[in-house]
Protein backbone atom coordinates (compact mmCIF):
# COMPACT_ATOMS: atom_id res chain seq x y z
CA UNK A 1 0.00 0.00 0.00
CA UNK A 2 1.37 3.65 -0.97
CA UNK A 3 1.12 6.07 1.44
CA UNK A 4 0.13 9.34 -0.40
CA UNK A 5 -0.35 13.18 0.78
CA UNK A 6 -1.85 15.39 -1.47
CA UNK A 7 -0.40 19.05 -0.82
CA UNK A 8 -3.23 21.14 -1.96
CA UNK A 9 -6.78 21.09 -2.76
CA UNK A 10 -7.95 22.43 -5.92
CA UNK A 11 -8.72 21.73 -9.00
CA UNK A 12 -6.18 18.93 -9.39
CA UNK A 13 -5.78 17.88 -5.54
CA UNK A 14 -9.67 16.87 -5.04
CA UNK A 15 -9.34 14.98 -8.91
CA UNK A 16 -6.27 13.19 -7.54
CA UNK A 17 -7.99 12.19 -4.35
CA UNK A 18 -11.45 11.18 -6.06
CA UNK A 19 -9.26 8.77 -8.16
CA UNK A 20 -6.84 7.39 -5.55
CA UNK A 21 -10.53 6.98 -2.93
CA UNK A 22 -11.31 4.15 -5.46
CA UNK A 23 -8.88 2.00 -6.07
CA UNK A 24 -6.56 -0.52 -3.12
CA UNK A 25 -3.35 0.10 -3.53
CA UNK A 26 -3.18 3.58 -2.41
CA UNK A 27 -3.75 5.60 0.04
CA UNK A 28 -4.55 9.34 1.00
CA UNK A 29 -3.08 9.55 4.69
CA UNK A 30 -3.31 13.20 5.02
CA UNK A 31 -4.84 16.41 2.48
CA UNK A 32 -2.97 19.55 3.04
CA UNK A 33 -4.92 22.64 2.28
CA UNK A 34 -5.61 26.42 3.68
CA UNK A 35 -9.35 25.88 4.27
CA UNK A 36 -9.80 23.57 7.35
CA UNK A 37 -13.66 23.36 6.91
CA UNK A 38 -13.50 20.77 4.47
CA UNK A 39 -15.16 16.99 4.83
CA UNK A 40 -13.59 13.96 3.74
CA UNK A 41 -14.61 11.38 5.78
CA UNK A 42 -12.16 9.72 7.50
CA UNK A 43 -9.02 11.50 6.09
CA UNK A 44 -7.12 13.76 8.05
CA UNK A 45 -6.42 17.57 7.04
CA UNK A 46 -4.12 20.15 8.37
CA UNK A 47 -3.29 23.43 7.32
CA UNK A 48 -0.05 22.85 8.95
CA UNK A 49 3.55 22.43 6.84
CA UNK A 50 4.77 21.44 10.04
CA UNK A 51 1.66 18.84 11.18
CA UNK A 52 2.72 16.83 7.98
CA UNK A 53 2.25 12.92 8.66
CA UNK A 54 5.12 10.56 7.05
CA UNK A 55 4.13 9.29 3.85
CA UNK A 56 5.49 7.29 0.51
CA UNK A 57 5.01 10.04 -1.71
CA UNK A 58 3.63 14.08 -1.00
CA UNK A 59 1.54 15.49 -4.46
CA UNK A 60 2.41 19.16 -4.51
CA UNK A 61 -0.81 20.53 -6.39
CA UNK A 62 -0.45 24.09 -6.14
CA UNK A 63 -0.18 26.69 -8.24
CA UNK A 64 3.04 26.77 -10.57
CA UNK A 65 4.47 29.80 -9.40
CA UNK A 66 4.72 28.23 -5.86
CA UNK A 67 5.76 25.34 -6.26
CA UNK A 68 9.52 26.12 -5.91
CA UNK A 69 9.07 28.00 -2.98
CA UNK A 70 6.51 25.71 -1.30
CA UNK A 71 9.04 22.60 -1.84
CA UNK A 72 11.27 24.21 -0.16
CA UNK A 73 9.13 25.10 3.15
CA UNK A 74 8.35 21.46 3.39
CA UNK A 75 9.75 20.47 6.91
CA UNK A 76 11.93 17.57 6.25
CA UNK A 77 14.10 15.90 3.91
CA UNK A 78 14.81 12.87 1.71
CA UNK A 79 11.28 11.89 1.17
CA UNK A 80 9.79 11.51 -2.11
CA UNK A 81 7.88 15.05 -3.40
CA UNK A 82 6.24 15.62 -6.61
CA UNK A 83 4.58 18.06 -8.55
CA UNK A 84 1.78 18.02 -11.12
CA UNK A 85 2.47 20.94 -13.16
CA UNK A 86 2.94 20.35 -17.32
CA UNK A 87 5.12 22.93 -17.58
CA UNK A 88 7.39 23.39 -14.01
CA UNK A 89 10.79 21.42 -14.80
CA UNK A 90 11.76 18.76 -11.74
CA UNK A 91 14.61 20.75 -11.26
CA UNK A 92 12.26 23.29 -9.74
CA UNK A 93 11.84 21.48 -6.95
CA UNK A 94 13.56 21.69 -3.61
CA UNK A 95 17.17 19.45 -3.03
CA UNK A 96 16.15 18.93 0.29
CA UNK A 97 13.73 16.04 -0.95
CA UNK A 98 13.77 13.49 -3.39
CA UNK A 99 11.99 14.96 -7.07
CA UNK A 100 9.18 13.49 -9.20
CA UNK A 101 6.72 14.74 -11.25
CA UNK A 102 3.33 12.69 -11.58
CA UNK A 103 1.63 14.84 -14.14
CA UNK A 104 -1.86 14.32 -14.95
CA UNK A 105 -2.40 15.29 -18.98
CA UNK A 106 -5.95 16.66 -18.73
CA UNK A 107 -7.96 19.74 -17.78
CA UNK A 108 -9.05 19.57 -14.46
CA UNK A 109 -12.67 21.66 -13.23
CA UNK A 110 -13.83 20.86 -9.32
CA UNK A 111 -17.03 20.55 -10.78
CA UNK A 112 -16.54 18.38 -13.67
CA UNK A 113 -16.39 14.61 -13.28
CA UNK A 114 -13.39 13.04 -15.12
CA UNK A 115 -12.43 9.15 -16.21
CA UNK A 116 -9.04 9.11 -14.54
CA UNK A 117 -8.46 5.78 -16.51
CA UNK A 118 -8.41 7.43 -20.16
CA UNK A 119 -5.92 10.29 -18.39
CA UNK A 120 -2.50 9.78 -19.53
CA UNK A 121 0.04 10.73 -16.21
CA UNK A 122 3.50 11.71 -17.21
CA UNK A 123 6.34 10.95 -15.06
CA UNK A 124 9.65 11.34 -14.20
CA UNK A 125 12.02 11.15 -11.14
CA UNK A 126 15.52 11.15 -10.47
CA UNK A 127 15.86 7.77 -8.71
CA UNK A 128 14.92 4.94 -10.92
CA UNK A 129 13.32 2.92 -7.44
CA UNK A 130 11.14 6.42 -7.23
CA UNK A 131 9.83 6.18 -10.74
CA UNK A 132 9.11 3.01 -10.15
CA UNK A 133 6.41 3.90 -7.42
CA UNK A 134 5.33 6.60 -9.09
CA UNK A 135 4.23 4.77 -12.29
CA UNK A 136 2.89 1.92 -10.20
CA UNK A 137 0.33 4.39 -8.48
CA UNK A 138 -0.24 6.18 -11.55
CA UNK A 139 -1.22 2.63 -13.30
CA UNK A 140 -3.50 2.03 -10.31
CA UNK A 141 -5.86 5.27 -11.52
CA UNK A 142 -4.57 5.41 -14.90
CA UNK A 143 -4.41 2.94 -18.37
CA UNK A 144 -1.95 5.43 -19.82
CA UNK A 145 1.29 5.99 -17.88
CA UNK A 146 4.38 7.47 -19.05
CA UNK A 147 7.83 8.16 -18.46
CA UNK A 148 8.71 11.49 -19.90
CA UNK A 149 11.53 14.13 -19.18
CA UNK A 150 10.84 17.86 -18.13
CA UNK A 151 12.13 19.17 -21.54
CA UNK A 152 9.61 16.56 -23.94
CA UNK A 153 6.49 17.68 -20.94
CA UNK A 154 7.28 21.34 -21.57
CA UNK A 155 6.40 20.46 -25.10
CA UNK A 156 3.70 18.18 -24.79
CA UNK A 157 2.42 20.80 -22.33
CA UNK A 158 2.80 23.85 -25.05
CA UNK A 159 1.23 21.07 -27.07
CA UNK A 160 -2.05 20.97 -25.04
CA UNK A 161 -2.32 24.79 -25.03
CA UNK A 162 -2.75 24.72 -28.31
CA UNK A 163 -5.67 21.73 -28.14
CA UNK A 164 -7.68 22.80 -25.05
CA UNK A 165 -6.87 26.30 -23.92
CA UNK A 166 -6.91 28.05 -27.39
CA UNK A 167 -9.60 25.98 -28.66
CA UNK A 168 -11.79 26.06 -25.79
CA UNK A 169 -10.94 29.87 -25.95
CA UNK A 170 -12.15 29.83 -29.70
CA UNK A 171 -15.65 28.50 -28.34
CA UNK A 172 -15.91 31.19 -26.27
CA UNK A 173 -15.61 33.75 -29.00
CA UNK A 174 -17.91 31.77 -30.59
CA UNK A 175 -20.40 31.71 -27.98
CA UNK A 176 -19.94 35.15 -27.69
CA UNK A 177 -20.15 36.32 -30.91
CA UNK A 178 -23.60 33.67 -31.31
CA UNK A 179 -24.69 35.24 -28.27
CA UNK A 180 -24.99 39.18 -29.60
CA UNK A 181 -26.45 37.76 -32.94
CA UNK A 182 -29.30 36.07 -31.00
CA UNK A 183 -27.94 32.72 -31.85
CA UNK A 184 -27.99 29.78 -30.04
CA UNK A 185 -24.63 28.14 -29.11
CA UNK A 186 -26.13 24.74 -28.64
CA UNK A 187 -26.51 24.15 -32.21
CA UNK A 188 -22.38 24.00 -32.71
CA UNK A 189 -21.91 21.39 -30.03
CA UNK A 190 -22.63 18.31 -32.25
CA UNK A 191 -20.02 19.88 -34.65
CA UNK A 192 -17.47 20.09 -31.33
CA UNK A 193 -18.24 16.92 -30.52
CA UNK A 194 -17.35 15.39 -33.92
CA UNK A 195 -14.16 17.71 -34.49
CA UNK A 196 -12.85 16.07 -31.09
CA UNK A 197 -13.98 12.49 -32.51
CA UNK A 198 -12.81 12.39 -35.84
CA UNK A 199 -9.31 13.26 -34.72
CA UNK A 200 -8.60 9.61 -32.54
CA UNK A 201 -8.92 8.29 -36.08
CA UNK A 202 -7.77 10.31 -38.35
CA UNK A 203 -4.64 12.63 -38.14
CA UNK A 204 -5.83 16.52 -37.82
CA UNK A 205 -4.26 17.18 -41.27
CA UNK A 206 -6.41 14.60 -43.04
CA UNK A 207 -9.87 15.60 -41.12
CA UNK A 208 -8.58 19.63 -41.95
CA UNK A 209 -11.80 20.92 -43.80
CA UNK A 210 -13.58 24.56 -44.25
CA UNK A 211 -13.36 28.07 -46.64
CA UNK A 212 -9.56 28.36 -45.93
CA UNK A 213 -8.44 24.61 -46.92
CA UNK A 214 -10.72 24.98 -50.17
CA UNK A 215 -9.13 28.48 -51.02
CA UNK A 216 -12.53 29.76 -50.89
CA UNK A 217 -11.84 33.39 -51.29
CA UNK A 218 -15.94 34.17 -52.01
CA UNK A 219 -17.02 32.67 -48.27
CA UNK A 220 -13.63 33.97 -46.45
CA UNK A 221 -14.47 38.00 -47.62
CA UNK A 222 -17.91 37.39 -46.99
CA UNK A 223 -17.04 36.14 -43.66
CA UNK A 224 -14.34 38.84 -42.78
CA UNK A 225 -17.55 41.44 -43.82
CA UNK A 226 -19.74 39.97 -41.02
CA UNK A 227 -17.16 40.68 -38.00
CA UNK A 228 -17.33 44.01 -36.37
CA UNK A 229 -14.29 43.64 -33.68
CA UNK A 230 -11.01 43.92 -35.07
CA UNK A 231 -9.51 40.95 -33.18
CA UNK A 232 -11.94 38.72 -34.59
CA UNK A 233 -10.62 39.12 -37.99
CA UNK A 234 -7.20 39.69 -36.75
CA UNK A 235 -7.46 36.05 -35.16
CA UNK A 236 -9.66 34.87 -38.66
CA UNK A 237 -6.96 36.13 -41.03
CA UNK A 238 -4.00 34.76 -38.90
CA UNK A 239 -5.81 31.10 -39.05
CA UNK A 240 -7.06 31.16 -42.09
CA UNK A 241 -3.46 32.15 -43.25
CA UNK A 242 -1.55 29.34 -41.50
CA UNK A 243 -4.84 26.61 -42.24
CA UNK A 244 -3.93 27.32 -45.99
CA UNK A 245 -0.33 27.63 -45.59
CA UNK A 246 -0.35 24.09 -44.18
CA UNK A 247 -2.21 22.57 -47.03
CA UNK A 248 -0.03 24.12 -49.67
CA UNK A 249 -2.59 26.85 -51.09
CA UNK A 250 -1.64 30.57 -51.28
CA UNK A 251 -4.64 33.16 -50.58
N1 LIG B 1 -6.39 22.46 -13.58
C1 LIG B 1 -5.88 21.75 -14.55
O1 LIG B 1 -6.53 21.53 -15.56
C2 LIG B 1 -4.50 21.14 -14.43
C3 LIG B 1 -4.19 20.03 -15.24
C4 LIG B 1 -2.95 19.39 -15.10
C5 LIG B 1 -2.03 19.90 -14.17
N2 LIG B 1 -2.34 21.01 -13.42
C6 LIG B 1 -1.34 21.48 -12.46
O2 LIG B 1 -1.73 21.11 -11.14
C7 LIG B 1 -1.31 22.11 -10.21
C8 LIG B 1 -2.52 22.60 -9.43
O3 LIG B 1 -3.44 23.18 -10.33
P1 LIG B 1 -4.97 23.37 -9.92
O4 LIG B 1 -5.72 23.66 -11.16
O5 LIG B 1 -5.42 22.24 -9.07
O6 LIG B 1 -4.88 24.70 -9.07
P2 LIG B 1 -5.97 25.30 -8.09
O7 LIG B 1 -7.32 24.75 -8.40
O8 LIG B 1 -5.76 26.75 -8.09
O9 LIG B 1 -5.55 24.70 -6.68
C9 LIG B 1 -4.34 24.99 -6.09
C10 LIG B 1 -4.35 24.62 -4.63
O10 LIG B 1 -3.18 25.19 -4.05
C11 LIG B 1 -3.54 25.95 -2.92
N3 LIG B 1 -2.69 27.13 -2.81
C12 LIG B 1 -2.62 28.18 -3.66
N4 LIG B 1 -1.72 29.08 -3.22
C13 LIG B 1 -1.25 28.58 -2.06
C14 LIG B 1 -0.30 29.05 -1.11
N5 LIG B 1 0.34 30.21 -1.28
N6 LIG B 1 -0.07 28.30 -0.02
C15 LIG B 1 -0.72 27.13 0.16
N7 LIG B 1 -1.63 26.61 -0.70
C16 LIG B 1 -1.87 27.35 -1.79
C17 LIG B 1 -4.98 26.36 -3.10
O11 LIG B 1 -5.53 26.52 -1.84
P3 LIG B 1 -6.79 27.43 -1.56
O12 LIG B 1 -7.92 26.62 -2.08
O13 LIG B 1 -6.74 27.57 -0.08
O14 LIG B 1 -6.59 28.72 -2.29
C18 LIG B 1 -5.54 25.14 -3.83
O15 LIG B 1 -5.90 24.16 -2.90
C19 LIG B 1 -0.62 23.18 -11.03
O16 LIG B 1 0.76 22.91 -11.03
C20 LIG B 1 -1.19 22.99 -12.42
O17 LIG B 1 -0.31 23.42 -13.44
C21 LIG B 1 -3.56 21.62 -13.52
Amino acid sequence: MTSVVIIGFGNVGQHLFQAFEEVSGASVVQVYSRKEQLDLDDTPITNSLQDLTEADLYILAVPDDIISDFSEQLPFSNRLVVHTSGSVSMEMLSEENRKGIFYPLQTFSKDHEVNFKEIPICCEAVYEEDLELIMSLGELISDKVVQIDSEKRTRLHLAAVFVNNFTNHLYHLSDSYLKKNDIDFDLLKPLIKETAIKVQTLSPFEAQTGPAKRKDRKTINKHLELMEDREYRKLYRSLTKSISKTHGKKL
